[in-house]
């Protein structure tokens, strides 16, 4: 498959996701899909709870769950979608600071960049690297 193709399959999956989420508290419902090395792709939704300490970012929800099931594979990319009470999000969506932190967490782990595609209704902004979202994230 072309590159565009595999960029547009990515970001269609992610919208696709919007539909699994749970998010009867804050009606913002998010779509990820991720990319592996090895070509696979992985998906997620945001998952809410009463407790609202305890609800997840689909980013996060599918991020962490890669990482517990992919084997010796990891993460390139990821495509996000959102939907605010029932339309698509007017202005692209950005992960929020925790998932920032998780996503350059991996790419130092996995010596790599994690390419990003912010969905919005209008357009699908790329960034090269989950860095450039948080440069000075915290490591030890
Ligand atoms: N949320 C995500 O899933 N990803 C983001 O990038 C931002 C926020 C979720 C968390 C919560 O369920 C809802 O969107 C509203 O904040």
């Amino acid at each position: 498959m072309l590159d565009q193709k595999l960029i547009e399959k990515l970001i269609e999956t992610a919208i696709g996701m919007t539909k699994m989420s749970y998010a009867p508290y804050s009606n913002f419902k998010v779509g990820a899909a991720v990319r592996m090395a090895d070509g696979r792709i992985f998906t997620g939704s945001n998952q809410e709870n009463a407790a609202y300490s305890a609800c997840l970012c689909a980013e996060r929800v599918t991020l962490l769950y890669v990482c517990a099931n992919a084997g010796d594979s990891h993460p390139v990319s990821i495509a996000i979608a959102a939907v605010q009470n029932g339309d698509f999000i007017e202005n692209i969506i950005t992960p929020c600071g925790e998932c920032c932190q998780v996503l350059v967490e991996m790419e130092k782990r996995f010596s790599t960049k994690i390419k990003l595609y912010l969905i919005g209704r209008n357009e699908v902004k790329t960034l090269e690297s989950a860095s450039e979202l948080l440069p000075y994230a915290f490591h030890l």
